[in-house]
């Protein structure tokens, strides 16, 4: 079936699905749901508290105009309660109402939303069928996209899972008209992200057109971010299960992201603003290793600084973050596997960089 808001489809062990991406689309949600092949039964939908009443209450009603038996639930759902009392509510409710394998779930927030309630899906009778609506930039780039479902343990965060496919992601851009600037930009740091390791046109378009695609609220901002999101369907297609190079790609910048969110406790920065930095250090790296070329640096940092990322923060510490490093649970064999730029729009994969060019590069973002 023709959408010319198809941004992708995904291919996976569990299936194919759509991803959809536009604005005010929320009509076409329904031949969305009747190609995925979800049927007129009943249908849960699970959303973050942001999005009450106004926003609940919209896709309530459009779900029934579909034919759907809607039942809605709201809760608090972000980084501090993304854990097991979260998802046991969400269990709660589901058995109260009486859901069954064959109705679906409708996952409406951010990425924590997609990912808790992503495996609340998996999980509630052996899994029932579930979409994903994201309400965040960061979630429409990334998050509801791949099928990675999570909580945190008091561990560590994302420590219990599961690859849980959704059958359809359906992203509309006038979800975003709520979220506070600090989140829009954070989004954009995966957006970027997605340009730099594979596609150098991309990124030129986010250079050249920053006004217009900023604002989120034309057709041409909905076709970059339908670009960016198609760059993550297509590796997702391309590594499901992250086993071979690909899907790590998506990593640029975060190591060094994660070691800053962990050194500033996860109150500083939020997620994207933090691999913002991290992508500095990478490419810094990039620059030491005679990858790039000065001007890439620039170029990189530049975009990052003209969609409202920070790139450098004087007050970190580099032994700190050299030691959270050690301890990302995405080494191998205690190796960093580094994301690095071969050229703007081209990402490898280099496990060797000597501790010694990690440290100036981290330096360069400090100083
Ligand atoms: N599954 C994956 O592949 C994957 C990938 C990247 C990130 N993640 C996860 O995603 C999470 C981060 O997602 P996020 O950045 O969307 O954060 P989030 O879900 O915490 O949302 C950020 C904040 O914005 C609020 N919010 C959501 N939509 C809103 C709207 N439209 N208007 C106003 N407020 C709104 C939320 O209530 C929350 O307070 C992390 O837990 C991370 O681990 C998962
Ligand atoms: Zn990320």
């Amino acid at each position: 079936m023709k959408n010319k808001y198809l941004a992708s489809e995904v291919n996976t062990s569990q299936g194919n699905y759509r991803v959809i991406v536009g604005k005010s689309i929320l009509n076409l949600l329904g031949r969305e749901l009747e190609y995925a092949g979800i049927e007129k039964k009943k249908c849960f939908i699970i959303a973050d508290k942001s999005m009450f009443p106004k926003k609940v209450k919209l896709l309530h009603e459009t779900m029934e105009s579909f034919g759907y038996r809607t039942n809605t639930f709201s809760l608090e759902l972000n980084e501090e309660n993304k854990n097991y009392n979260s998802v046991s509510k969400i269990y709660d409710w589901l058995s109260t109402m009486k859901a069954e394998r064959k109705d679906f779930i409708v996952s409406f927030g951010g990425g924590v939303a997609g990912d808790i309630i992503g495996f609340a899906a998996s999980s509630y009778l052996r899994g029932i069928p579930y979409i994903q609506v994201p309400t965040t930039l960061a979630a429409m780039t990334d998050a509801a996209i791949g099928g990675k479902t999570a909580y945190n343990l008091d561990a560590g965060k994302n420590l219990i899972g599961s690859f849980n496919q959704p059958k359809l992601v359906f992203e509309d851009l006038d979800f975003l008209n709520t979220l506070p600037i600090r989140e829009k930009n954070s989004g954009w740091a995966e957006a970027i992200k997605h340009a730099l390791i594979s596609d150098e046109k991309l990124f030129e378009e986010f250079e050249n057109n920053k006004k217009v695609i900023i604002n989120l609220d034309t057709e041409y901002a909905a076709e970059i971010l339908k670009k960016s999101v198609r760059i993550k369907a297509q590796v997702v297609s391309k590594d499901e299960f992250e086993r071979g190079q690909d899907r790590i790609k998506l990593n640029y910048g975060h190591t060094i992201g994660h070691a800053i969110e962990k050194v500033t406790k996860f109150k500083k920065y939020l997620h994207g603003e933090a691999v913002s930095i991290g992508m500095m250090v990478s490419i810094y790296i990039s620059l030491n290793l005679g990858l790039v070329n000065i001007d890439s640096v620039k170029r990189q940092k530049n975009i990052l600084n003209s969609y409202g990322l920070p790139t450098n923060d004087k007050n970190l510490n580099a032994e700190e973050l050299i030691e959270a490093i050690r301890m990302d649970k995405k080494n191998v064999d205690g190796n960093v596997q580094w994301i690095l730029l071969r050229n703007i729009g081209e990402a490898i994969i280099e496990g060797n960089v000597s501790s010694e060019i990690v440290k100036s590069s981290i330096s360069k973002i400090i100083g």
